[in-house]
C-alpha cells in the first residue's frame, strides 16, 4: 500500500515536520518547536571596508555557507574601532556564538579578543592578522589569511617577465611600489614583489616607494602622483601594490602624468576589484592580478566557525590561501570557475 501523508496519524506528521525544519535549521520554525530547533546559531562577519568588492564577495560566500549549513549570518561593516566594539556588543545582544572579522585596525586585536571572550563568542580573524600589545602577530587567535610573501613574489616575477618581453632595461625602468606598511599582510606582499624583482637583477636604485596614507584608490593615487612629480626622468614603470586598489590608483596616477600601457605595466592582488578594468575595450597598464580565493575566506571561515561551535571541532590556528594570476586572456573563465562571476 502506498503511504500518503494523509494516512499518517497527526503525531507522526508533527514529528516529520519537526525533523524537516530541524534539518533546515532556519529561524522561521513555528511555535511549538524546542528552543534548539527554533534558534539557529548566529554568527557575525565583520569587514573593515564594506565598499571593496573583495569584502562584498567574502560576504556573498559567507551567506552561501549560512544557507548550506543553516546558521544565521549578521554582516557588519565597521570602518573604525568604535564601530567594531559597538558591532560586537550588538552581536552579543543577539546571542551570537561566533565572530569572523577583518578588523579596520589590527592593533585592536587584544580588545576584540577580550570582548568576544567576555561575550562567550568564538573568534576567527580573516585577511588581517591581529597584532598584540608587543607589536607581534597574535598567533593564539585563529587566523585565515593569504600566503602574502609568496603571492607578492609571483607579482614580482610576472613584472620581471613583462619587462623582459618589452625589452626594457634597468637603465630606463623604475619600480613603483604603492605600499601600506602599517598592515603586515600588505608589507609582506610588496616586500615579496621587491624580493623577486631584485632576484631578477634589478638594482636597489630603481625601486621607488609611494607610501599610501589610506588603503584605497585615492590613497594610492595621491602617493603615486607625488612620486611621479619627483621622478619625471624615469621612462618606463613596473607597478606593484598590496591589492588591486593600490595598483589601480597608481595606474590612474600614471595616466594623469601621460604614461599609459606603452610605458607602464602593473599587476594587482585580489583579482576581484579590477574586473571592470580588465573589461575595458582598450588595455590599460593594468596587466592582471593575483586572484585570491574569496570563497575560502568567506565560506570556509564560516564553516570552520560553525563546526567549532556545533561539533566542537577546533579549526587550525593558522590557514594560508594561495592566488592565481588572471589577465585579460583568462579572467572570464577563471572567475566563472571560481564562482565569482556567472
Ligand atoms: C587585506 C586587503 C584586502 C584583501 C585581503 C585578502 O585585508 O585589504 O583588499 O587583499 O587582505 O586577505
Amino acid at each position: 500500500m502506498r503511504l500518503t501523508l494523509l494516512s499518517l496519524p497527526l503525531t507522526v506528521l508533527t514529528t516529520l515536520a519537526g525533523l524537516l525544519l530541524a534539518g533546515c535549521g532556519r529561524s522561521d520554525a513555528p511555535a511549538g518547536k524546542t528552543a534548539r530547533e527554533a534558534a539557529p546559531v548566529t554568527l557575525g562577519f565583520l569587514v573593515k571596508q564594506p565598499e571593496e568588492p573583495w569584502f562584498q564577495l567574502e560576504w556573498k560566500f559567507a551567506e552561501q555557507a549560512a544557507q548550506d549549513l543553516g546558521f544565521r549570518l549578521v554582516r557588519i561593516g565597521a570602518t573604525d574601532g568604535e564601530k567594531v566594539l559597538a558591532g560586537i556588543d550588538s552581536l552579543a545582544a543577539a546571542g551570537a556564538k561566533g565572530l569572523v572579522i577583518c578588523t579596520p585596525d589590527t592593533r585592536l586585536g587584544p580588545a576584540i579578543a577580550a570582548k568576544t571572550k567576555a561575550a562567550g563568542m568564538k573568534l576567527i580573524a580573516v585577511d588581517d592578522q591581529f597584532v598584540g600589545t608587543d607589536g607581534k602577530p597574535m598567533t593564539a587567535v585563529h587566523y585565515l589569511g593569504i600566503s602574502a610573501a609568496k603571492i607578492g613574489e609571483t607579482v614580482g616575477q610576472t613584472l620581471a617577465a613583462e619587462m623582459k618581453k618589452r625589452g626594457w632595461t634597468a637603465a630606463d625602468t623604475g619600480v613603483c611600489v604603492a605600499s601600506f606598511d602599517e598592515l603586515a599582510t600588505a608589507r609582506e606582499r610588496t616586500d615579496g614583489a621587491i624580493r623577486a624583482l631584485t632576484a631578477a637583477g634589478l638594482p636597489e636604485r630603481v625601486f621607488f616607494r609611494a607610501p599610501m596614507r589610506t588603503p584605497d584608490i585615492p590613497g594610492s593615487f595621491d602617493a603615486v602622483t607625488t612620486l611621479l612629480t619627483r621622478q619625471g626622468a624615469v621612462r618606463n614603470w613596473l607597478v606593484c601594490g598590496f591589492n588591486d586598489n593600490a595598483v589601480l590608483g597608481a595606474v590612474r596616477a600614471l595616466e594623469g602624468a601621460g604614461i599609459g600601457a606603452d610605458r607602464a605595466v602593473a599587476v594587482g592582488i585580489n583579482g576581484t576589484d579590477c574586473i571592470t578594468e580588465l573589461e575595458k575595450p582598450r588595455p590599460t597598464a593594468f596587466l592582471g592580478s593575483m586572484l585570491l580565493s574569496a570563497k575560502e575566506h568567506g565560506y570556509r571561515t564560516c564553516e570552520m566557525m560553525f563546526r567549532w561551535i556545533r561539533d566542537g571541532v577546533e579549526p587550525p590556528l593558522e590557514t594560508r590561501t594561495t592566488g592565481v594570476l588572471i589577465t585579460r586572456e583568462n579572467f572570464r573563465q577563471v572567475l566563472r570557475e571560481q564562482g565569482v562571476r556567472e
